[in-house]
């Protein structure tokens, strides 16, 4: 009897554990689709021109290999190409990224992309001059910048900071605390910092150098 309840209450767990990942595995669907529609227009939702703090700091940035992490529809890593980097943009999107090689070669320029879930990927230690992620907040995936740049690497990360909340409603756990990319970056050199605040939007952008 004590081991049949054993059995069952092994049962159990492994039900449960499987139940979780089933749950995850449906969410990241879910993200892919999500996004999948969104990209699902002619328009690009995020434009195609660059971020302004990505262009007014091109002069620094080290010219090489740069990953752009969650690239979405190409914005950024294609001014990347076209100012000389080798770039590769990761996305969950195959829709986004379709559009991100369309604007590539619209600015005749060329990218590699790939797809994939970014909760779950790992990336090539010691690979990249550049690392740039802008409006995807990942905190643990931030951390894993660090070890995936070559000496001398640099990120440049942007996303909305927690006065975004002052002018839309967004999860709180999506925005920056104050200072919160200086804490997340402080075992590189910090080349440029801001909080940009237009009382429409709010947002945290970085440059930071791996020694
Ligand atoms: C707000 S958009 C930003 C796109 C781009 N970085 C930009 O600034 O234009 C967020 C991006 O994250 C991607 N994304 C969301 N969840 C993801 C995941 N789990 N793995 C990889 N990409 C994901 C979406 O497909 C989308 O392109």
């Amino acid at each position: 009897m004590k081991s049949q309840i054993q059995i069952l209450k092994i049962l159990i767990i492994a039900g449960l554990f499987a139940l979780n990942s089933t749950t995850a595995i449906h969410a990241k669907q879910k993200d892919k689709d999500r996004w999948n529609k969104k990209y699902d227009t002619e328009v690009y939702l995020f434009g195609e021109k660059p971020i302004p703090f990505l262009v007014d700091n091109i002069h620094i940035l080290k010219k090489g290999k740069a990953l752009d992490v969650a690239m979405g529809e190409g914005r950024n890593g294609v001014y990347l190409a076209t100012q000389g980097f080798d770039v590769t943009g990761l996305d969950i999107s195959e829709k986004g990224l379709k559009k991100a090689h369309a604007l590539a070669a619209k600015n005749n320029v060329t990218i590699k992309t790939k797809v994939v879930d970014l909760e779950k990927a790992e990336l090539e230690p010691n690979s990249y001059d550049l690392i740039l992620c802008t409006y995807y907040m990942d905190r643990g995936l931030y951390k894993k910048f660090y070890d995936a740049l070559k000496p001398g690497g640099m990120v440049l990360v942007e996303t909305y900071n927690i006065d975004y909340l002052k002018y839309r409603r967004f999860n709180a756990k999506w925005a920056l605390e104050i200072n919160e990319l200086l804490d997340i970056f402080k075992g590189m050199r910090v080349l440029r910092y801001q909080d940009y605040d237009d009382a429409r939007e709010a947002y945290s952008s970085i440059i930071a150098q791996k020694p």
